[in-house]
Formats: structure tokens, sequence, C-alpha cells
């Protein structure tokens, strides 16, 4: 769905480029008062001072929007979350409460693989209408476009019905958010492979890629490289079989521990490397010279207890950060956009004028689509956030609270409901 709409007396904040901002250009971020932006067929044809009067015939056309001096904004990309699976781990939370690990949790048979337990047993509809009830969610916090991966199946069929929820979503007319697929069958090795982790992922190239590439579910591929699940060798063979196929690589880096997993991005050309609460100082140089997006994950290292990833010499050192919620049922289930702004600004010594950056135009880098969306620019999609203030500080200020009025999405207004 695409529509024709002005919005006006807008207070419009953008980045601006049609690439990832590294370094210090994330901090310059354009503020237009009493700005006019004009949407034509979902596509943005004007940005700039206001001027309704002067077209009148022209603007019948168009369904009119009075942002009344309100902060507009373009859509947020949150770039990494598993926002399609089955069923729930409270309990596993609340053994992570009393003080046990991720780790060791996953390690006795939790963690991922009770979800992929869970996910294997459901269905092409309950897994859909509690992804799209997902992405409802997000679209009423400013959200216009979410990666997704697979990962809770680990066998063919499962891993294909994640990847086909999603894309029925991303083809879904009435959508509020795009979707972008990633194949994350590298993401813990299933029981029926246990102690055989070269030999799943032997399968996972010869059986499930192809099959993925062939039937077009997925633009990206995505490895958890981590001591005790995918090696960094384990990681590389799957990653260039995947490269080889035509798909863009991202991955879990450096997460638990500091295995190098940020220094294997930048040596396979990943759009992204993930998480990097472990990544190396060298990492953290190569990431920035090779133009590598550095995805953090705020709301994974607050629920798991971890310190958070070191934002501040990334970006000094000349990356491109984006920020993402990592939205899954185990290490962090949350999606807040709100509380993702507030942890980047308060603990990770972001500015808010980095913190928007890393949630709008980087993070649409980080999906291979920073010259569609990411910043109210002629050319790019209809898609703002429209906040409910005139002030964007209010977006780590008003902590773990929506300020999202209005979410459009190639120039449709969504209620937030
Ligand atoms: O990004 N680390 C691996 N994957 C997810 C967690 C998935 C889960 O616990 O279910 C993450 O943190
Ligand atoms: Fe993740």
């Amino acid at each position: 769905m695409a529509e024709n709409l002005i919005i006006f007396n807008a207070r419009v904040v953008t980045p601006t480029g049609f690439s990832a901002r590294k370094g210090r250009e994330m901090a310059e971020v354009q503020v237009l008062e009493n700005a006019t932006v004009e949407v034509t067929d979902g596509l943005i044809t004007y940005v700039g001072p206001n001027r309704g009067e002067s077209r009148d015939g022209y603007y019948q056309h168009y369904w009119h929007y009075n942002a009344r001096g309100r902060c507009v904004l373009p859509g947020f990309v949150d770039s990494h979350t598993h926002f399609v699976f089955g069923g729930e781990r409270a309990e596993e939370f609340s053994w992570r409460l009393k003080g046990e690990s991720y780790m060791s949790i996953m390690r006795r048979g939790g963690g991922i693989v009770s979800t992929v337990k869970a996910t294997r047993v459901s269905n092409f509809i309950r897994l859909r209408a509690r992804a799209e009830d997902f992405l409802k969610r997000m679209s009423a916090m400013g959200v216009t476009t979410v990666e997704g991966k697979s990962g809770y199946g680990l066998d063919k069929p499962t891993e294909l019905l994640q990847l086909k929820v999603m894309q029925s979503l991303a083809r879904d007319e009435h959508r509020r958010v795009d979707v972008v697929p990633t194949f994350l069958g590298a993401h813990a090795v299933p029981v029926e492979y246990a102690g055989r982790t070269d030999d799943y992922v032997d399968f996972l190239i010869r059986e499930v890629l192809p099959c993925v590439v062939k039937n077009g579910l997925a633009e990206f591929c995505d490895v958890f490289c981590e001591e005790g699940v995918f090696s960094l060798e384990q990681s590389r063979r799957l990653l260039l079989a995947a490269r080889e196929q035509g798909l863009a690589l991202k991955l879990h880096a450096d997460e638990i521990v500091p295995l190098g997993g940020a220094g294997l991005a930048v040596e396979l050309g990943a759009v992204s490397a993930d998480h990097l609460l472990h990544a190396s100082d060298a990492d953290i140089e190569a990431m920035a010279s090779r133009g590598v997006v550095a995805t953090l994950l705020p709301l994974t290292a607050f629920a798991l207890r971890e310190p958070y990833a070191r934002a501040r010499q990334m970006i000094d050192a000349g990356c491109a950060v984006a920020l993402a919620t990592d939205l899954n049922p185990g290490s962090c289930f949350s999606g807040s956009i709100p509380l993702t702004f507030a942890l980047a600004c308060i603990y990770m010594q972001m500015s808010v004028e980095e913190a928007i950056t890393a949630l709008t135009l980087n993070g649409a880098a980080a999906l291979n689509r920073a010259d569609r969306i990411g910043s109210i620019e002629v050319g790019k999609k209809g898609d703002f956030a429209v906040l409910d203030t005139d002030n964007y500080h209010f977006l780590p200020y008003y902590v773990g609270m929506n300020c999202v009025y209005t979410t459009i999405k190639e120039g449709v207004i969504w209620p937030i409901a």
C-alpha cells in the first residue's frame, strides 16, 4: 500500500546520505523547521520549507497531515531481531535472575534449543499470528523496517517455515513494517547433531542453504559464532558458501567471549557484525576501515547483566554504529525502541543524534538499504516516526516511554493502537 501524502508544519529531524554514516558523521543530524515533506505514491518527492498553498490544484490528490511542529524522523530500522518463534522461556529468565548464566542454561539443553522444540511443533498460522503481533507493537514505536532471523528450526522444514512466515508478512499488502529475512540455520547445534557440529554445518551447506537461495527466502546469512557453538572455522565455511550463492553476510560476533568474530566479519566482507561486547581494539579499527557496520544491541547486554559494547570507542575509531533490539525469547525478550535509546545514551555514551543515526540510516545500511530508507530525502520511502513532541531529546530522556505519536509507512498513516 502506498499513498500520496503531504506533511506540513513539521520539524524534520534526519541524518542525510545514501550510505552509512561513520564516526563523527553520525552526530550530523539535520533539523528543518516549518518543513513540508511530500510523498508521492509512497516515495519522498519533496523535503524543504513549507509550501502547501501555492500548489492547490496539485495537492487535491494528496492526503494532508498537519504535524503542528512535532518532530518527524525517518521510520526506525530494527536491523537485528528474532521475532518468529514458538513458545516462551519465562522460566529460564527466572533461573538467570537467580544467577545461572545464559551459556550454562544452553549447555544443559535449555536456551535456543528449547525454543527450537516449541517452534518445530508449531505451525504457519500460529507462528505468523504471533510474529504479526510483534510487528504491530514495533510499528507503534515508530519502526517501519525490521530484520528477522530463522534459527529456531535447525531442520530443513522448520527453517524454511520461519522464512516463509517472514515472506508472507513481507508480501502483505497492508503491512505496517517491511520485513528483511535472514537465514540463521547456524544458531545452535540441534540435538540430532549433538557432538557433530561439522556434520551439521555440512548439512546446512548441502541441504538447506541451496533451498533457501533457490526460493528467494533470505537476503542475509548469519551465524552464532561463539565458543561452544560455531567456531571461527565452521562459521567461515558456512558464510563462504552463503556468499558464493549470493547472500549477504552478518555475524553474531564476540557476544559472550572474545573469539574474533568481528575480525571474521571484516575478512569475509560482511555487511555487519552484531553484539560485539568483547570485540578487540584491532577488530574495531578493522571494522572502521573496511566499513563493516557495528550493530550494537544494548537491550541484550542489559537483560543478561553484561557490560555494554564500547560504542564510544567504536564511533571515535570511525565505525558506522547501528542500534537494534535483538528481540528474541531468550537473551532479550524486548523490542523496546524507547529503552534502546535510553541505554545507548545513558550507558553507552552515545549522543541523541548518534543514536538517531544508529536507529535509522545506519540500521538501513546494516540491511543494504541505505539507498532506499533511513533518512528523509527525495527518492527514499515515505516512512516516518512522528513524535508527540517538538524536542527529539525526549527519545532517551523520557526513559523507556514511547513518544511516537504516529507511524507513517509509504505515505500511509497508521493509528497507534
Ligand atoms: O542474539 N546469541 C544468539 N542468539 C540470540 C539469542 C537467541 C535466544 O536465546 O533464543 C541473541 O542473543
Ligand atoms: Fe541475535
